[in-house]
């Protein structure tokens, strides 16, 4: 069996100058894919919300919702550090709550860890889930759960002050015991400064090359991202295609009558025969209404 990525693995991979690959995944067969393909790290992202349930933004994400998706997720992963995202409104209230929520996502979730969005606010809870023995990851600069506050999805970090702003939070998380800091659309030159800064490691989305580790959205990846992708997203495949292919195909064969074809179907097992079969399907259609012969398309 193979060893369980760990925490310290990651902060050990920082040092040597490695850089750290992260991709979300929601469900069991792409988390099985990626496991296999030796990413070490699964972020259960509340991004869900958008790639997978249709919602505008994470905001409607329940906890529900989280726990459904990483149990999922760490039924496939063998191998990976699954990291599941804490949804809206699950931590901001108080740092008991969220511990008792944090814990269901580990407990229940099968999670290795978690992740929160923000800075000064959230500190004391993600040291007392450190405390409590769970591994938080933090998220600065675009942080999804306050787009409305944010006035939309789009580049952080603009000014001196909020400049400023991120290498405080980024620091006081480290010093609350985050394991990772996700930096999302951030200036390049910024996340790299934040980067040679902190002693944990920081992941980019948007956050340009400087970053510790790159993290993408699954979707965006594999192309079933409706519309244009964002400008910080690469797609590696074009599923979209794939798939509204393989579904036409099959719609076809069905209609032409090309599926299923006999290898794609069952004859009677041994013990049964056709005329057992016809026998019993004449006496239900008597029992209808009728003679229980098949009547014959052209109406005799
Ligand atoms: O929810 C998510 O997928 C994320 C990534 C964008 C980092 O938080």
């Amino acid at each position: 069996m193979t060893a369980r990525v760990t925490v310290a693995e990651l902060l050990a991979m920082k040092r040597r100058g490695g850089r750290i690959v992260m991709l979300t995944a929601y469900d069991y067969p792409t988390a099985r894919l990626i496991d296999q393909a030796g990413i070490p790290v699964i972020l259960v992202g509340d991004s869900l919300g958008n790639t997978v349930l249709g919602y505008e933004t994470t905001i409607p994400v329940t906890l529900a919702d989280m726990l459904h998706h990483t149990k999922a997720v760490t039924r496939a992963a063998r191998r990976a550090l699954v990291v599941a995202d804490m949804p809206f409104l699950t931590y901001q209230v108080t740092p008991d709550e969220a511990l008792r929520n944090a814990g269901r996502l580990v407990q229940e979730g099968g999670a290795h860890a978690v992740k929160v969005e923000g800075g000064g606010p959230i500190v004391e809870t993600v040291a007392r889930l450190v405390r409590a023995g769970i591994p938080v990851m933090g998220h600065l600069g675009l942080t999804p759960q306050s787009v409305h506050a944010l006035g939309g999805f789009r580049l952080q970090a603009r000014t001196a002050s909020a400049v400023e702003q991120l290498f405080a939070d980024a620091l006081a998380l480290e010093e609350a015991g985050a394991f990772a800091i996700v930096l999302e659309l951030v200036p390049a030159p910024v996340a790299r400064a934040v980067s040679e800064l902190l002693r944990i490691p920081t992941i980019g989305i948007g956050a340009g090359a400087g970053c510790d580790g790159q993290v993408q959205v699954l979707t965006d990846l594999l192309g079933l991202t409706p519309g244009p992708l964002p400008r910080h997203a690469r797609a590696y495949a074009d599923l979209a295609s794939i798939v509204s292919d393989a579904v036409r195909r099959f719609a076809e064969d069905v209609r032409d009558g090309a599926f299923p074809s006999e290898a794609e179907s069952f004859g009677l097992p041994r013990d049964l025969d056709v005329e057992t079969v016809e026998a019993i399907a004449r006496a239900y259609r008597a029992r209808r209404g009728g003679s229980g012969d098949v009547p014959r398309s052209d109406g005799d």
